[in-house]
């Protein structure tokens, strides 16, 4: 499959992933049906930042050079995001915060160590 494609998916997996933390922030926490949809779309967006990701690291020949294991880090810690909303263990702005910091880190890596846009 082209990269473009991947990377196409890479964004979509992004636009889907931050819906669903968006979703889970303004659940119910007493009504845990509330956060059933909001928590499958987070996985869904975490899974196809992952197969994207993959998929685009293997297009690319990267092999695994730090900046995306600090990458797969990133995705980890926001995929853990779904226990600390459930559990509303930090203020709202403080997740809020958190998860728009990490999601930056992880867009600057992957723009910064770009084949396409810095070859
Ligand atoms: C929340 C997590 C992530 C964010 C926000 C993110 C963001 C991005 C962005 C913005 C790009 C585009 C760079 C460009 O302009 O070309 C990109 C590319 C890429 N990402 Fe991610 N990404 C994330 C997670 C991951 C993970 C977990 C992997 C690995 C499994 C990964 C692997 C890649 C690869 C290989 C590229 C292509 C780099 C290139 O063009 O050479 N990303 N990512």
């Amino acid at each position: 499959m082209d990269p473009g494609i991947y990377k196409i998916i890479h964004f979509v997996g992004l636009i889907v992933l931050f819906l669903g933390i968006g979703s889970l922030m303004t659940s119910d926490p007493k009504k845990p049906a509330s956060f059933r949809l909001p928590a499958m779309i987070h996985g869904i967006g975490l899974l196809l930042i992952l197969v994207s990701g993959f998929g685009l690291q293997a297009k690319l020949k990267l092999g695994f050079p730090i900046w995306m294991i600090s990458k797969l880090v990133i995705l980890l810690a926001l995929g853990g995001s779904i226990a600390l909303i459930k559990r509303r263990a930090l203020p709202p702005i403080v997740i809020y915060i958190l998860v728009i910091f990490l999601g930056s880190i992880a867009a600057y890596l992957g723009f910064s160590n770009s084949m396409v846009l810095r070859p």
